[in-house]
């Protein structure tokens, strides 16, 4: 009765589906809240109608609060963009929504994945870490601010046995 309460009072059981075309608006939604360069919906339906990018979507009870894109190349991949809804942070969501992303790769025949983080965003880099990933090279000023300040890029790496 307790658990049923505590996740009624939190929104709802997450769980961690592949989105479809139907889902770019409020993909778009959620990515241009979290990046300063926002994907628009027409990147994610185009991103979602490819057979070689792979798009989880993260759902507390009938809302969906964040997604995982990758793209696949061969047995190697890269994450292109993980985003959970502001309200819905530090609650080790990411998490779930990671390694679900990472199992679906393994099952694709992913044995490398890569990905860029910027090298102050603490909670992505304490994500990544936890899940496994290594730094393996660093891009200095990669990322440009509106503001026009220039931020260094970590290049992370992760092997799937
Ligand atoms: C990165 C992001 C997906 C993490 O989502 P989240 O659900 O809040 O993450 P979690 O609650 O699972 O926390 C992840 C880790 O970061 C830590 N963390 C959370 N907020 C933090 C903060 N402000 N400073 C330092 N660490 C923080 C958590 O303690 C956790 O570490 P732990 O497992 O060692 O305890 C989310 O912050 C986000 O959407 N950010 C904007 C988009 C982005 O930067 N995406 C990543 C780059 S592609």
């Amino acid at each position: 009765m307790m658990r049923w309460f505590s996740e009624w009072w939190r929104g709802g059981t997450a769980a961690v589906e592949p989105a479809s075309v139907r889902d770019a608006t409020r993909l778009a939604q959620l990515h241009a809240a979290s990046f300063a360069h926002g994907w628009g919906e027409s990147e994610f339906e185009v991103m979602l109608s490819e057979r070689n990018t792979l798009v989880h979507r993260l759902r507390l009870g009938r809302k969906t609060i964040g997604f995982a894109v990758s793209r696949i190349g061969a047995d190697e991949a890269e994450i292109l963009s993980v985003a959970v809804d502001q309200s819905h942070r530090g609650r080790g969501l990411s998490r779930t929504l990671l390694m679900t992303h990472l199992g679906h790769l393994a099952g694709r025949g992913v044995r490398t994945i890569f990905l860029e983080v910027e090298e102050n965003n603490q909670p992505a880099r304490r994500l990544y870490d936890r899940g496994g990933f290594v730094v393996v090279g660093r891009r200095e000023r990669y990322y440009k601010q509106a503001n026009g300040e220039q931020l260094n890029a970590l290049l992370m790496r992760r092997d799937l046995s």
